[in-house]
């Protein structure tokens, strides 16, 4: 079976959903179907062009035109809408977290493991041809042992207590959010680069508007919102903020920055790592640069598509270098992944470079841990 054999179905199609498609597309897979709310789904499928809509997600996931289910909802429905999935017979392409606790993602591991379908965790960043060349660089032991790491992950669309999303709401996004949101993304491509898990927490989380201002009315993720809106003033339970310590497993100790308050900063990944021989590090505000730094002598960088990159993370290019390849692209290339996996029959050729759902339920173990680390002021086992 070739990639383009296979049909997506697009669950949400709100601010992710249409990346997704776009990405699908570019890939040659055609997207038959997607659902989202009444009073959306019809409008989206008629500006997207696709003809079958549905406004329960339960008739997409049985619909003969769908093979592999990509679900693009608010975090409180990833679980449901997972397992009705594997349940209907369909790969799943589920995006982060995977679902709202360690009790829904254990079930959704089981029936994963059960099920003879591909299930994958959107951790998109794993997709940047400079994480996936870091990765490699670290197995074959360029850097030496990994000492210790260092990064952030910072945004700013929160930072007045006017901006509002679900994502603020602990029943629609869960206990944690910066952490949960953006956090685990950093924390899943340190552990891919690594080889190696995060073991242990030590958590300090801040709220920055302990009381927001929510607008009477929906507002989309990323959209900025007017002035003329009235409000209506809520608690805010979930951090704005976050500094953690991390252990993982190889023994690799790490600090990490995580804010959606930081005022500049849209959608900044930054990734330090420091080994015996030499240091890495990438930002995604370059992606398509590696920055290596040497004790003695100059300190260098490398750039996608150039010899200094290395002929490894070639599939997951595919523009020349100085073409910058960034967030869009690190989808195609995990649904070229994904689908490529499926494509030869589940068993794919070479290594599976996607999360699964035990690599989802574990980001969801961490998180459960960082907040009995805030609790309890000390150090957790995840
Ligand atoms: N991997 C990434 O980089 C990335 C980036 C952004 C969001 N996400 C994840 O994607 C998910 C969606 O986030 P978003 O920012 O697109 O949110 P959003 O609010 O912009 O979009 C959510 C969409 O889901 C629809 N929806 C709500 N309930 C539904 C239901 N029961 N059935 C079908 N559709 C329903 C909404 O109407 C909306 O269109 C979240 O889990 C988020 O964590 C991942």
């Amino acid at each position: 079976m070739q990639i383009p054999e296979l049909r997506a179905g697009v669950i949400g199609t709100g601010f992710i959903g249409p990346v997704h498609i776009e990405a699908l597309r570019r890939l040659g897979v055609q997207v038959t179907a997607l659902s989202d709310l009444p009073e959306r789904a019809a409008a989206v499928g008629g500006r997207l062009g696709i003809a079958e809509v549905h406004d329960d997600y339960r008739a997409l996931v049985r619909s003969p035109n769908v093979d592999v289910v990509h679900i693009a909802s608010p975090n409180r429905f990833h679980g449901e809408m997972s397992l009705a999935a594997l349940h209907a017979g369909k790969h799943v392409v589920c995006e982060k977290p995977l679902a709202m606790n360690t009790r829904e993602t254990a079930r959704i591991v089981r029936s994963a493991r059960a099920s003879p379908r591909i299930f994958a965790v959107n951790y998109n960043v794993r997709f940047y041809p400079a994480v996936l060349q870091l990765r490699r660089l670290v197995q074959r032991g360029d850097l030496g042992d990994i000492l210790h790491a260092q990064g952030s992950y910072l945004q700013d669309w929160l930072f007045k207590d006017t901006d509002y999303n679900w994502r603020l709401l602990p029943q629609e996004g869960g206990r944690l959010r910066a952490v949960a949101d953006i956090g685990t993304h950093w924390m899943d491509t340190a552990a891919f680069i690594l080889g190696a898990s995060v073991q242990a927490v030590f958590a300090d989380l801040g709220i920055h508007h302990r009381t927001r201002q929510r607008p009477l009315g929906e507002v989309e993720t990323f959209s900025r919102t007017k002035a003329a809106l009235s409000y209506a003033p809520y608690r805010v339970k979930t951090e704005d903020y976050a500094h953690l310590l991390l252990r993982f497993s190889n023994g690799t100790r790490a600090s990490l920055a995580v804010s959606q308050v930081a005022a500049g900063r849209k959608n900044c990944i930054r990734l330090e790592l420091y080994g015996s021989k030499k240091s890495a590090w990438w930002c995604s505000e370059e992606p398509d640069v590696l920055h290596f730094g040497n004790r003695d002598g100059a300190n260098e960088s490398a750039m996608r598509g150039t010899p200094a990159f290395g002929p490894d993370v070639a599939p997951y290019a595919d523009y020349p270098a100085g073409h910058v390849e960034g967030f869009p692209d690190t989808f195609k290339m995990l649904f070229r992944s994904v689908y490529g996996f499926i494509a030869a029959g589940g068993n794919g050729k070479g290594e599976r470079l996607f999360a699964t759902a035990q690599d989802g339920h574990h980001e969801v173990a961490i998180c459960e841990a960082i907040l009995r680390s805030q609790q309890t002021r000390a150090w957790v086992q995840v």
